[in-house]
């Protein structure tokens, strides 16, 4: 007799609880959690176990142009057999060249800042390349603090920037902050996130309430820099008033501060635009891009205006700020090819068009549970439906019970939010009618399954759920 097929996902999952640090993945086998991939393309992943999901993830915002787009893979491939590695900020390759370029052009180069009310022409962006989300926020404070000769960083609360040191100083949840607070330099303020209407009344409700939060953020002369997601995607799809990024465009400039954008989740057509900022035509000093630039590759980008930008001294031959994959060649090759396709395929306003599709279908389910959603937000496939119980607080047991009876029926999906109680959909740009018509119909299933069984459910022996965090 052969050998029984090793179960691959049991397998995996022992191997990880055995070697891998225990903060990192969230291991519920008796729940199903979490499901072992073995492949993706477009808007579908495989299972080891051969099963495949719709996923509405786009695995954290990456997969753009579809998981493994074909020109994307070819590009990679190609470039791994021509070169796999260069130096960094020694000698450089081509494509380092050309994706700075592009970069500066699809970002400065289309967008108008405006001096003294008149358009002052479009500007070049340089580029500081790293490999995560949080590296290109990193070069962006530098940057800031290089140029303005000002420590002090105003971020929002609820703001996700990734968690290295320097980025923790701008990210404000306590999960991430605490355990290492007593080491962080602690130069960032903490200012609330206007919320996003009468659904979400947290944070200032007007333009004067949001300035006189940050005139109370400020000692005289220490703010260099105020950094903010357009809007919020890990602290709960949270979309501002449209004068959000103008009054900070204006408080900054009034303060000779800079405003640095953070686009990692946002951009590449995300919120039905190239970059979320261009719906207020609001124009940063800084922008900060990872994720969906290269569909897949570890690789990210502080562009800043080139007068900014140029506050770092000329190279002499030791760059002050590096690393040894800085503008890698296969994600530079990659990163070219996923912009060539989300352009292609017209996909930001693919994005627009869709998100109007979910933003009414999560609707309807806010029509079908009213006492059990409390808002719905959408703008572009970037779209989240948020959940409270009975007493108003957030539903985190029901966004994550969700997650995981979604899971069951085939369809990925991730809480998000402080609480986790919203539920985030971030689909590949692709996304078909016929999937979300899927996706949909998977969700009413699951929360019928849900609400019922929790109606009849003695809360006494209902067990505190655990939250699968990212
Ligand atoms: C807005 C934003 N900024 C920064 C980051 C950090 O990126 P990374 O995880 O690649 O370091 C994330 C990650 O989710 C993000 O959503």
């Amino acid at each position: 007799m052969s050998d029984p097929i090793p179960d691959r996902t049991s397998e995996t999952l022992g191997r990880l609880q055995r070697y891998e640090s225990r903060n990192i993945t969230f291991l519920d086998p008796g729940a199903g959690w979490p499901v072992v991939w073995k492949r993706a393309r477009g808007c579908r992943v495989q299972d080891e176990s051969g099963r495949w999901y719709l996923d509405l993830t786009a695995a954290f915002g990456v997969a753009a142009a579809g998981h493994a787009n074909p020109a994307v893979v070819r590009a990679g491939r190609r470039q791994m057999g021509e070169l796999l590695h260069a130096m960094g900020d020694v000698h450089p390759h081509a494509l380092k060249g050309r994706l700075a370029m592009e970069l500066s052009r699809l970002t400065f180069g289309r967008w108008t800042r405006r001096r003294a009310g008149r358009p002052a022409g479009p500007e070049t962006g340089k580029v500081i390349f790293g490999c995560s989300g949080f590296e290109a926020v990193e070069a962006a404070l530098k940057t800031a603090r290089l140029a303005t000769g000002r420590p002090g960083v105003i971020a929002f609360r609820g703001g996700y920037h990734g968690v290295g040191y320097g980025a923790l100083n701008a990210t404000e949840r306590g999960h991430f902050r605490d355990p290492f607070r007593d080491q962080l330099r602690e130069f960032g303020r903490f200012v609330d996130f206007p919320g996003a209407g009468p659904d979400d009344p947290s944070g200032p409700a007007t333009e004067a309430s949001l300035e006189r939060a940050l005139d109370g953020a400020r000692a005289p002369g220490d703010i260099g820099a105020i950094i903010a997601e357009p809007m919020q995607a890990r602290g709960g799809i949270r979309i501002p008033p449209p004068w959000f990024l103008p009054c900070l465009r204006r408080w900054a400039d009034r303060h000779g501060a800079l405003l640095i954008l953070d686009e990692i989740y946002t951009g590449f057509g995300r919120t039905g635009a190239w970059f979320a900022c261009e719906h207020s035509g609001v124009v940063p000093d800084l922008v900060c891009l990872g994720k969906a630039l290269t569909g897949g590759f570890p690789l990210s980008a502080c562009v800043g205006r080139a007068r900014v930008m140029d506050a770092w001294p000329e190279a002499m031959g030791e760059a002050i700020h590096t690393s040894t994959y800085l503008g890698h060649p296969v994600g530079c090759a990659m990163a070219l090819a996923q912009i060539a396709e989300l352009r292609r395929l017209d996909l930001p306003r693919r994005a627009a068009r869709m998100g109007r599709r979910i933003e009414a279908g999560l609707q309807a389910l806010q029509h079908r549970f009213p006492d059990r959603v409390s808002r719905v937000s959408a703008v572009g496939l970037m779209a989240g439906i948020a959940w409270r119980r009975a007493d108003g607080g957030p539903d985190t047991a029901l966004s994550v019970d969700l997650m995981q009876e979604v899971l069951r029926r085939g369809v990925l999906m991730l809480p998000e939010g402080e609480h986790s109680e919203v539920t985030g959909i971030t689909p590949p740009l692709t996304l078909t009618e016929a999937q979300w018509a899927q996706a949909l119909r998977c969700l009413n299933g699951a929360l019928d399954h849900l609400i019922g069984a929790r109606i009849s459910a003695s809360p006494r022996t209902r067990a505190t759920p655990r939250r699968p965090r990212r």
